[in-house]
């Protein structure tokens, strides 16, 4: 996907250094290729049993990529009635949509019941409470799985472990049996599936089969009891590559392990919900050197990427690669990569080897595609960049950049 061409770096065959002159930096460029190869990577893993691959829009929203997985034949895991406007926008299949998340409020359960959605995740009781509540005014019945935590350790950052006790996520394993009884005598509601999701950014693949070791034991006390499990949802969380020594699992893995336990049930849907690795090694963010300084012993490279532009190695001290743009030849310093922001805490590199670079020369970071431009802010007033979606040569606008005009055109 990247690769220098007479020193200076492509993505497919559009140089970069043209697409950062062209639109400025900060900006977001996304390979379609690289995107699309990733989610068939998981249709064709999962082609054997019966699957619906839905993509955790929250890795990445933008509505050229949505619709890029729209026309692949993806579903969607929302959290929020924002992410399921924008999934219907996109013409994602309703009966492809899970609905995730610790506070959905009435509206958002409202618009989704008549938006007639798959299945909520629910992930408590005062939530199937409401969501029953919410059917009945609307005269139906409202699918849904509870997302139980299995208490798993998916050894990953503690940001983002969510499948183990004291997490705010789903209801405990020991209380699962009780709920779902509790549930099943409600009107309104339609008990469809169960669902777990552990963490994010996981490189190893036994926490899924521990997970689902204890799922399945559940399934079948519900099952003789009468409670059908159609859809298993197994959450997303695969890692992508960001570090020399990561090794992310190839999703055919993540079936091999879940199906080495839930094999043995017959017409039931597994769900998985990826979102990082479908999108995260397909996109890059471009900055520029503003200047270099030298504090004592340190060396600092400030460029006009910050942590508003890419928040993660400020939330959870994560390693991004970064490459020049042109290639260069010049004798490696030890620096840290540093935004504008006040804060200490607005670094994208810390101590990090990186070519001897001069002021107005451009960067690539790597594996930026997921969680990136979606949690940036306008920090500092600071308006956001472009994204643009590369597909051999051609090139597209799927989001312009922000003006400082935009930064007031809602405040009066
Ligand atoms: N399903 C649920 C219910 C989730 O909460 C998440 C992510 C996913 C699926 C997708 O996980 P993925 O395949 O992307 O790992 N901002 C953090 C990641 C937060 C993940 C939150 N939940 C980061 O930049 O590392």
């Amino acid at each position: 996907m990247l690769k220098y061409i007479k020193n200076e770096l492509f993505m497919e065959k559009v140089s970069l250094l043209k697409l950062a002159k062209k639109y400025d930096t900060p900006l977001y460029v996304y390979s379609k290729g690289k995107i699309e190869s990733n989610f068939n990577l998981y249709k064709k893993s999962f082609k054997s049993i019966d699957s619906i691959i839905c993509y955790a829009v929250k890795a990445n929203s933008n509505h050229g990529i949505l619709k890029i997985l729209a026309n692949l034949g993806a579903g969607a895991d929302v959290v929020s009635g924002g992410e399921l406007y924008r999934v219907l926008k996109a013409g994602i299949s309703s009966q492809k949509i899970v609905y995730s998340g610790v506070g959905k409020t009435s509206s958002e359960i409202e618009f989704a019941l008549k938006s007639n959605i798959l299945m909520f995740n629910v992930e408590s009781f005062e939530e199937v409470q409401q969501i029953n509540k919410t059917a009945q005014k609307l005269k139906t019945k409202a699918r849904i799985s509870f997302r139980v935590n299995p208490n798993v350790d998916p050894h990953t950052h503690k940001h983002i472990t969510t499948g183990k006790f004291g997490s705010k996520f789903g209801i405990m394993y020991e209380d699962a049996f009780e709920l779902y009884m509790k549930a099943n005598k409600m009107k309104n509601i339609e008990i469809v599936g169960i669902d777990s999701h552990i963490g994010s950014q996981l490189l190893d693949i036994t926490p899924y089969k521990l997970a689902a070791e204890k799922i399945s034991k559940l399934i079948d006390k519900l099952e003789e009891n009468k409670i059908n499990i159609k859809y298993i949802d197994i959450g997303g969380g695969l890692g992508i590559k960001y570090t020399d020594t990561d090794k992310p699992q190839h999703p055919l893995n993540l079936r091999k392990a879940v199906m080495s336990i839930y094999s043995k049930y017959k017409n039931k849907t597994i769900i998985v919900e990826p979102g990082r690795s479908i999108v995260g090694d397909a996109g890059i963010l471009l900055g520029q050197v503003i200047y270099r300084k030298t504090t004592g012993s340190k060396n600092f490279i400030i460029t006009n990427v910050a942590m508003n532009d890419l928040i993660r190695p400020a939330l959870y001290d994560s390693y991004h690669n970064i490459l020049p743009v042109k290639k260069t030849s010049k004798n490696r310093q030890i620096a840290d990569i540093v935004g504008p922001i006040c804060e200490t805490g607005d670094y994208i590199a810390k101590d990090r080897s990186f070519p001897i670079i001069e002021k107005e020369e451009y960067i690539a970071i790597e594996s930026a595609g997921a969680y990136g431009r979606a949690m940036a802010s306008q920090y500092n007033s600071r308006p956001r960049g472009a994204e643009l979606l590369v597909d051999g040569s051609k090139v597209t606008v799927i989001r312009k950049a922000e003006t400082i005009q935009d930064l007031m055109s809602k405040e009066i």
